[in-house]
């Protein structure tokens, strides 16, 4: 199969890139640069210069079996304008250019489009079929992915067959946002604990959403199917704070934070960022209350039911690795 993939050099793209070279699928990978292009040609891809929002970059789909677009920005801190270009004008291209060639799209989208409170409902409650929530204005990464679903979905209508695989936070090997920023908080000693920390955290390993990507391409029943890919493994706060602790090889001290003021810490930092930078997103520190106090709403029954996903993650292991290698480059 001839497979374009775009964000390649990203956390979730580039293991979709080893696993498709792996089973001997010809890959072209979308990317922004020198660096990137050589980084793909060693992963066994075929590099092509160009930005998703850039219509020309998409001609080469004309060659190809099947499109996996994995490239977005996640949290930059940029104006709604560079989320809209890239990550919703982009999807938009990516959609019309498949149905045009004929190509089949599995579009990498998020759980964040359900709306950030979706994150307090009961573990494993929320399907794929349940409504999106309200989103803050300003949440322009979740603004933009549920959009960019919009575009994904006009398409379908029109005949393109498409998959959305919606992950909730993801973590690996080319990870630039959690480990890095938990290890460089983790590592002066001190961290919050939002309730018991007995909650599961929802959390995926970057592997485990290129392994529903591939199933995905592999699989006939999943065109116009969504799926959220949120379960390959418990993980506590708990067990994630002793796999920061392993992983730095210190001790970490535990200040319980009570959720209320928590949440109104977050507001008032993200009230403060909206202050010293106009219309630059903020981030989403609410999210990431959420996240950190753990629960995982989400349920993935249907990806493993219809996609046959079920990876098996020792996240405990996965993540003291990981911290321990950005300790040693820190
Ligand atoms: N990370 C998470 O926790 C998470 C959770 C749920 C869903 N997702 C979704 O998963 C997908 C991949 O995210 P990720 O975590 O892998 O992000 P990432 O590590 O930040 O990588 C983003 C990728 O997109 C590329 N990219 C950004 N702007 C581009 C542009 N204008 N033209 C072409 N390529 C561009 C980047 O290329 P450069 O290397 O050139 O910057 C990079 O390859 C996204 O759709 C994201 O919404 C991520």
């Amino acid at each position: 199969m001839k497979v374009f993939v775009t964000g390649g050099t990203g956390l979730v793209g580039e293991p979709i890139i080893q696993a498709l070279v792996a089973r001997g699928d010809a890959v072209q990978a979308l990317v922004r640069g020198d660096a990137a292009a050589r980084r793909m040609r060693d992963l066994g891809a075929d590099p092509l210069l160009g930005t998703v929002e850039d219509q020309r970059s998409w001609e080469a789909v004309r060659q190809a079996d099947a499109v996996v677009h994995s490239a977005a920005l996640v949290a930059a801190r940029t104006q709604w304008q560079n989320f809209f270009q890239v990550n919703v004008e982009g999807t938009r291209l990516a959609a019309t250019t498949a149905r045009r060639f004929g190509a089949r799209l599995i579009h990498i989208s998020s759980v964040a489009v359900y709306g950030r409170q979706a994150a307090d409902e009961a573990p494993g409650s929320r399907s794929e079929a349940s409504p999106f929530g309200p989103l803050h204005e300003h949440d322009y990464y979740a603004r933009s992915k549920r959009l960019a679903e919009a575009m994904v979905r006009t398409e379908v209508a029109l005949g393109l067959e498409a998959t959305i695989l919606r992950p909730c936070v993801v973590y690996g090997e080319g990870d630039r946002l959690l480990i890095p920023r938990l290890s460089a908080v983790a590592r002066h000693g001190l961290l919050p604990r939002i309730g018991s920390g007995h909650l599961g955290m929802a959390v995926v390993h970057a592997t485990s959403v290129a392994d529903a990507a591939v199933r995905a391409l592999d699989t006939p029943r999943a065109a116009n199917r969504i799926y959220q890919v949120t379960n390959d493994g418990e993980l506590t706060n708990r067990q994630f704070v002793a796999a920061l602790s392993d992983g730095l090889g210190r001790r970490i001290r535990v200040v319980p934070l009570p959720e209320p003021a928590a949440f109104g810490l977050a507001h008032v930092v993200q009230a403060v960022l909206r202050v010293v930078g106009p219309g630059l997103y903020p981030g989403t520190l609410t999210g990431a209350v959420r996240f950190w106090r753990g629960g995982n709403p989400y349920s993935s029954d249907r990806a493993q039911a219809e996609l046959g996903w079920r990876p098996v993650v020792a996240h405990q292991e996965q993540i003291t690795t990981l911290v321990r290698r950005c300790a040693s480059t820190a």
